[in-house]
């Protein structure tokens, strides 16, 4: 059999095995294989293995790279961004420093609908070029697959524009990308005071028409998320909006316990919600019911790092009580604005209290799993998705000891090198 592209005499080639998330004493397992090579053909792994018996498939045509003294990972996929949306706030973080919190900005008109006010004025175009860097800076960080939300439109024509241009980039940017639409995300200034007219239109307008839109234009599955929170949307509205949702068939998502507990991480294992994000003040029975009813946990440690606040979501909790735990970048212009999963990594270990081996599964896997992906993608395993990464350090736990470098050579999407540090 041809083989494309062949990376032989690895250090370590962190398998992961298998697509079921990895929770509990699992989380920590990442299947290694020393010394061993891995073949591709096309888009596909085909085999994994000793690196003479896969050097004798290579042929001719066969690329063929020494990864000796490196590690081979699965592409890292990010399970929570706002990657798409026009403008920054480098002024408000300014104003942050000086002592003004993200509830105080927000009230007074800042923080999200600053942004949405800039997303509204950018054409689709426009909003496309501002995004497609974050995208390649991502891509050079390891990211194959991210989740990328809506929710700086907050009127039915711009989250349908968000919805356009998140389809336009997964299709002419290596990185796949999964949709989620947050129309939730804050009450728009036009409904100020009137929140629950404003959830009026997300149900009878905005669900059915991204519903739609949906079955004539994505590819992927589509989510719908709630930022359930004070100053956000109150407990009652969030069961409402993705009660409406799961009614449409989308998966559902929330953003809970970021700033004041609701009862958002409680209300998405009664809804059987796909994962609850950010959980920095989750009680352990919610964690119990989140385990029963398959949440993910989706931790978010840069955003923490990012407001400057030291009460980081507690990983290890959610890992003996049996949730699976997954990461993400959360990039977005507000709280946290890094494209680097590596960092995402060195934070949850020191901060999370995650073990280097679990923030790994939480950064591959288990974030595939929460996307309902991980049969094609977050592991390496002959059939699936030729998604992986040459770290060119010797051992996976220098992802996690190091930072503020880039450890990522190569990365490989879907068997082609997209992103190399040594341009040939
Ligand atoms: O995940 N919490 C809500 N959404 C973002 C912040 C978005 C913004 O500030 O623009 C978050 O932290
Ligand atoms: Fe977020």
């Amino acid at each position: 059999m041809p083989i494309d592209l062949l990376i032989h005499s690895a250090n370590q080639i962190l398998t992961l095995a298998g697509d079921v998330p990895k929770r509990g004493a699992t989380q920590d397992d990442l299947a290694i294989l020393r010394d061993s090579a891995i073949a591709i053909r096309d888009q596909h792994i085909v085999a994994i293995g000793d690196t003479l018996d896969l050097l004798a498939l290579a042929d001719a045509h066969t690329h063929i790279i020494d990864a000796r003294g490196k590690i081979v990972l699965p592409g890292f996929v990010d399970a929570h961004t706002h990657a798409v949306f026009a403008g920054d706030r480098a002024h408000e973080f300014e104003m942050r420093l000086h002592g003004a919190s993200y509830l105080e900005i927000q009230k007074a008109g800042g923080g999200i609908l600053s942004t949405v006010r800039a997303t509204r004025a950018a054409s689709l175009d426009d909003l496309i070029a501002q995004s497609r860097p974050r995208l390649d800076a991502m891509l050079a960080h390891g990211t194959t697959t991210a989740e990328v939300k809506t929710g700086y439109g907050l009127d039915t024509a711009t989250e349908l524009k968000l919805l356009d241009a998140i389809a336009t980039l997964d299709a002419t940017h290596p990185i796949d990308l999964v949709p989620t639409f947050l129309g939730a995300h804050v009450v728009p200034e036009e409904f100020k005071g009137r929140a629950d007219d404003y959830v009026t239109l997300i149900v009878e307008e905005m669900l059915p028409a991204i519903a739609k839109s949906k079955i004539e234009n994505q590819k992927s599955k589509i989510f719908c998320d709630v930022f359930c929170d004070e100053g956000a949307f109150t407990l009652e509205q969030t069961r409402r909006i993705l009660t409406r949702a799961r009614e449409l068939g989308l998966g559902l998502r929330v953003h809970a316990d970021e700033f004041a507990n609701l009862g958002a991480a409680t209300l998405a294992a009664e809804l059987g919600a796909a994962s609850a994000d950010h959980l920095m003040v989750t009680r352990r029975d919610e964690m119990r019911a989140m385990a029963k009813a398959n949440v993910t946990a989706v931790l978010l440690p840069g955003t923490t790092f990012g407001l400057g606040k030291t009460n980081f979501a507690d990983g290890r909790a959610f890992i003996e009580e049996n949730v699976p735990v997954a990461l993400g970048s959360d990039l977005n212009p507000g709280t946290c604005w890094c494209e680097s999963m590596p960092l995402i990594i060195a934070l949850a270990c020191r901060y999370e209290k995650l073990t280097p081996a679990q923030a790994i599964v939480a950064a591959t896997l288990n974030a595939a799993y929460s996307l309902g992906i991980a049969e094609h993608v977050g592991s390496l395993a002959p059939g699936k998705l030729a998604d992986l990464l040459i770290a060119d350090v010797p051992d996976y736990r220098h992802l996690a000891y190091r930072f503020g470098t880039n450890p990522i050579e190569t990365v490989i999407k879907r068997g082609k090198i997209v992103y190399s540090r040594h341009p040939t």
